[in-house]
């Protein structure tokens, strides 16, 4: 935890389209247990005067339970090297293995959230709002590919977070 010092938001010399094309993890606790997965979409900005973060979890994500209950959550960027490990946080569900003890991935607190050492950057958030993102209010047929033409499959649902604290390395 020593190795990280805090940043401002606008401190923060990364580009977020890289930032999340270059895979992104989330991590959301409730009751001392918490699930990890990576997410590509996401963004940076500003709300109600705030700087916020925004992510999207599917329905069918483990993490989409955690995350629902969860007061926190945190975004946390890696090296290139951890390619491999993050892998399998974007492709096995915590619901079948324990993803950190496969990874050797080490979780650490801070700010009552979960992230990891291996991180060189985290944001932890506060949720300040959610909300299931509708078919009635998609405006083109860009979400057919994601949720089928007769929008059949588990949606998304996007969480903004108030950014608490950033830690970088
Ligand atoms: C590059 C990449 C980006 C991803 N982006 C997202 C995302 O933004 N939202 C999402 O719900 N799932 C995303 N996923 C899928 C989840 O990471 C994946 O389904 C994961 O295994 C879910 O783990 P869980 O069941 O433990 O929550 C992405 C996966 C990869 C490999």
């Amino acid at each position: 935890m020593n190795k990280f010092k805090d940043i401002l938001p606008k401190e923060l010399a990364m580009d977020p389209f890289d930032g999340f094309r270059n895979w992104a993890m989330i991590t959301a606790e409730v009751d001392g247990v918490h699930n990890s997965m990576i997410i590509g979409w996401g963004g940076l900005g500003v709300l109600w005067r705030k700087d916020v973060a925004t992510v999207y979890v599917r329905e069918n994500r483990y993490t989409y339970e955690f995350i629902e209950k969860a007061d926190k959550f945190t975004i946390s960027f890696y090296d290139e090297k951890y390619k491999e490990q993050l892998k399998v946080y974007g492709t096995k569900s915590g619901k079948d293995i324990d993803k950190d003890f496969v990874t050797n991935f080490h979780p650490i607190k801070i700010n009552d959230a979960v992230t990891y050492e291996e991180a060189h950057t985290t944001i932890v958030c506060k949720k300040i709002y959610q909300a299931k993102l509708e078919p009635q209010f998609y405006l083109n047929d860009v979400a057919d590919q994601f949720y089928g033409i007769n929008n059949d499959l588990t949606r998304h649902h996007m969480y903004i977070g108030e950014i608490e604290r950033i830690v970088k390395k």
